[in-house]
């Protein structure tokens, strides 16, 4: 079948509504049956299981359409999506093994791919507990689980992971925070500048780490990329851009994914006190926040070549959204999808993708939500929310900005 027309959908992701709750716009999505054209991104929209699945999964849809492209059209490209004033973040964010596909891709996974493992995450979970006891142990009355809990605890897991010393770690937030700003819906000048900013400082900051590393190995990441950059497996930018993708895709989800898991406690109550009742359950319950809310619901692939999927035809170059989000609460993959079931199992949710790109930090992730919510419900059997939570605009991002809380 061929695609239909590009009219597009009654589908606005910039509104307040679909911000506070962007569900019934995705079944409305879904309900079409058939790619939807959403024209301000120029893109085909994916909203069902099946399809979001069967596309993160067809090794014809890539990052991108590099490529395909003479020196000329790149750089033509690059200057309309407005990157040649942004040198260090054009060269170290907006190109790393996430934006990679093929053989690069797959030498620059492979490189980290060990450092991902349960065993080896298994390793941060005592000095992230303890870390995120002492959080707790400043907090009194009411707060505000993002700025007060949420925000201070992916930075030192990534930093230990990575290398980076504890006293350095409380900064990484800030730099994150900093150099995702261009990705922002609400992009301006200042906050390009911004970026770039802080992309040069985050720059400066590894290189002196790294000579340091370099003359005193660690044991840590940041050490065992310095040895395979020195023997030519990666050369200096793509060192440099793969930590601070680390740093990047862990911070901000982390965050959201704590968030977005709190406010589904809070609006299931019979489900927190079932976890709180059992923590056997906590793997599950944790896996079913990821389903329930995804913290990162939407991502962007090209088909390379004319291709198909479940029976559409997708022509060479076009550009496809895969909305994890969506497809997380697709009735056809999951019974009672609207409902937070934190025994639901099995749960082959896409909040980390699938195919290629599939998320390496995931049990970083679930390290970090564990030690939250297990203290949490340990600290507090009354959790009340103060007030409704407000949530990020747009389609990329999904978390509460702020989520106070009453706890007893
Ligand atoms: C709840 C938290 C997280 C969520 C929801 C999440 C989600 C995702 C998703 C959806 C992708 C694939 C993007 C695509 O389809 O193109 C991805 C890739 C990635 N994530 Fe995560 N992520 C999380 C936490 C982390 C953490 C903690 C780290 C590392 C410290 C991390 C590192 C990565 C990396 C390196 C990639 C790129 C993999 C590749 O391109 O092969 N993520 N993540």
């Amino acid at each position: 079948m061929h695609l239909p027309p590009k009219q597009g959908a009654a589908f606005d992701p910039l509104s307040e509504a679909f911000a506070r709750d962007p569900y019934p716009a995705y079944a409305a999505l879904r309900a079409t049956a058939q790619p939807v054209y959403y024209a301000p991104f120029d893109i085909w929209l994916l909203s069902r299981y099946a399809d979001v699945q069967a596309a993160a999964l067809n090794p014809l849809s890539l990052r991108s359409l590099d490529h395909l492209m003479s020196a000329d059209e790149m750089a033509e490209e690059r200057r309309a999506q407005n990157w040649h004033d942004m040198p260090f973040h054009a060269r170290f964010v907006q190109f790393s093994m996430l934006n990679a596909d093929g053989e690069v891709h797959q030498r620059l996974r492979k490189l980290v791919f060990r450092e991902f493992t349960p065993g080896q995450i298994e390793r941060l979970k005592t000095g992230v507990a303890t870390y995120v006891g002492g959080l707790f142990d400043r907090l009194g009355g009411p707060f505000d689980f993002i700025e007060d809990l949420a925000a201070h605890v992916p930075g030192l897991a990534i930093g230990r992971f990575l290398g980076v010393p504890d006293e350095d770690c409380p900064q990484l937030r800030g730099w994150s925070d900093d150099i995702v700003q261009y990705f922002d819906i609400d992009r301006t000048d200042a906050r390009k500048a911004l970026a770039e900013r802080t992309t040069k400082t985050f720059y400066d900051y590894l290189t002196d780490l790294s000579k340091h590393r370099r003359r005193h190995p660690k044991d840590d990441l940041i050490s065992r990329l310095i040895a395979r950059w020195d023997t030519g497996e990666l050369s200096e930018d793509e060192y440099i851009s793969t930590c601070m993708l680390i740093l990047m895709a862990g911070h901000g989800s982390t965050i959201d994914a704590l968030g977005n898991g709190l406010t589904a406690l809070l609006r299931f109550p019979d489900q927190r006190l079932m976890l709180s009742a059992d923590r056997t359950l906590m793997p599950t319950a944790i896996q079913e926040m990821f389903r329930y809310d995804a913290p990162l619901p939407f991502f962007h692939r090209y088909a390379s070549e004319d291709m198909e999927i479940n029976g559409w035809e997708l022509p060479k170059s076009t550009k496809i959204g895969l909305l994890y989000g969506s497809a997380n609460r697709d009735p056809e993959a999951f019974a009672d999808a609207d409902t937070f079931d934190i025994t639901r199992t099995p749960n082959r949710h896409l909040a980390f993708a699938a195919g290629p790109h599939f998320c390496l930090g995931n049990h970083l992730a679930r390290l970090n939500m564990e030690a939250v919510f297990s203290q949490l419900l340990d600290r507090y059997p009354r959790i009340e929310p103060v007030t409704e939570p407000v949530f990020k605009p747009g389609l990329s991002l999904r978390g509460p900005k702020s989520l106070p809380i009453a706890v007893r």
